[in-house]
């Protein structure tokens, strides 16, 4: 006798027409034809059933702020940094609880069950870490979310930086951050990330950086990462997150650079939806695209996870919530378009950015987590390209979100119909 049983799923990996049965909060079984009783029953009819999407670098401080105190007129990433400037200093923890529980509720209602958030630590009054750390709280029973401690203005240009990151930390911030390429100087920059690595170090944490999230071919903040998380044994516990100055920096470089990145085991987060916005602004044309090399990236055996990194904020006025918008943008900027391709994207939104996050007991397997999504469409491919809706979300075996079927109904002569834009797909061979 399971608690519940989701019948008939097509699973990432390609097994189709299985049974996962939950006891409690755990995977129980994972295998066809379970025939046993249980609590609850989902029938899953062949579609896609996946463990949650989970997004390693987002802005929760900044959501759905859109508008506050105005707009961003040339889209830029220095005009949003000026804006978000404009904004702080009004910034309450009730008003910054209030919008971030908002959007938790849309990403559940997404599928998306874990998040890895900066928090600025620029202000002295650290009111957007006290939110986020009440927010970390009371979304625990349904959303797993980290935050990192990040001097969004510098480390060493913003005065009280290095003590507020600090404080921060004390306060019972997660992940240490950094943006070196933000600093005065190339000196500077590198001079944050060898601190900041010795403080992780110091104190037992993971380092996430905003790193190199640039045009600037000359930047060399990576190199920097990768080798002070080497010289401090932070192998494999260090992400980069952005790498947008890889882009355009040149191939020989980049020969060396990725064997290094390598070295230190980086996790590598690009955001594909905000970079392909903001990059390439100073050119005319051609314009760069300015994603980091993700397709060389992953066949060098680095961890590749896409983040979703801003959703209605002072840089980026779109977004969801929806960690498949993301997937989509990555398989075009990327120009990833084989299925086997779109099967590393889809990974890159799920198992890579779990492993990015030190996610433990994730997966659809025996022991795990009860945690998974139940989506209409037939597989990952067919949902990188339809986005569709999630029927169900299940977080530790039960079920915390239901969305009905997108069913169209026809009415053209002699051919009236119900149209479901997932089973109508006819898949090649
Ligand atoms: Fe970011």
């Amino acid at each position: 006798m399971f608690d519940l049983i989701v019948k008939s799923a097509n699973l990432p990996d390609g097994r189709r027409g299985i049974d996962i049965a939950v006891s409690g909060d755990h995977i129980a079984a994972v295998e066809a034809g379970i025939s046993a009783e249980a609590g609850d029953v989902i029938d899953a009819t062949g579609r896609l059933v996946t463990p949650p999407f989970v997004d390693p670098h987002f802005h929760m401080d900044a959501t759905l702020s859109l508008g506050l105190p105005r707009m961003n007129v040339s889209g830029t990433l220095l005009e949003g940094i000026a804006l978000w400037g404009e904004l702080r200093p009004a910034l309450t923890r009730e008003a910054l609880v209030e919008r971030a529980l908002r959007y938790c509720d849309l990403a559940v209602s997404q599928g998306l069950l874990a998040v890895r958030s900066h928090v600025d630590t620029t202000d002295a009054r650290l009111v957007t870490a006290e939110a986020l750390l009440e927010v970390r709280e009371r979304v625990a029973p349904y959303l797993d979310l980290q935050l990192v401690a990040f001097p969004q203005d510098g480390y060493y240009r913003s005065p009280g930086a290095v003590e507020n990151l600090n404080r921060a930390l004390d306060m019972g911030v997660d992940i240490v951050g950094g943006i070196p390429h933000f600093e005065r100087t190339m000196e500077d920059g590198a001079a944050s990330v060898a601190a900041l690595c010795r403080i992780a170090a110091d104190r037992g944490l993971p380092v996430d950086m905003h790193c190199d999230e640039t045009d600037d071919p000359m930047s060399r903040h990576v190199e920097t990462l990768a080798a002070q998380a080497v010289r401090f044994g932070l192998q494999g516990r260090v992400a980069g997150s952005h790498l947008t100055s890889m882009h355009s920096m040149d191939n020989y470089y980049v020969s060396k650079l990725i064997p290094l990145m390598a070295d230190a085991q980086m996790h590598v987060i690009p955001n594909p939806l905000i970079n392909i916005m903001l990059q390439g602004r100073h050119d005319t044309y051609p314009k760069r695209r300015g994603m980091t090399r993700v397709r060389e990236l992953m066949a060098a055996g680095l961890n590749v996870a896409f983040g979703h990194d801003c959703v209605m904020d002072p840089w980026y006025s779109m977004g969801s919530g929806d960690m498949l918008e993301v997937g989509h943008m990555a398989i075009h900027v990327a120009q990833m378009a084989g299925i086997e391709d779109k099967k590393r994207i889809f990974d890159a939104l799920t198992v890579n950015s779990a492993r990015a996050m030190g996610l433990q007991g994730y997966g659809l397997e025996k022991g795990c987590n009860a945690d998974m999504v139940v989506l209409q469409a037939a597989d990952p491919v067919e949902a990188l390209r339809l986005k569709p809706t999630r029927l169900a979300v299940i977080r530790r075996g039960k079920v915390i979100a239901r969305t009905a079927p997108r069913i169209g109904m026809l009415d053209l002569p002699g051919r009236p119909a119900a149209i479901d834009p997932g089973a109508d797909y006819l898949p090649p061979g």
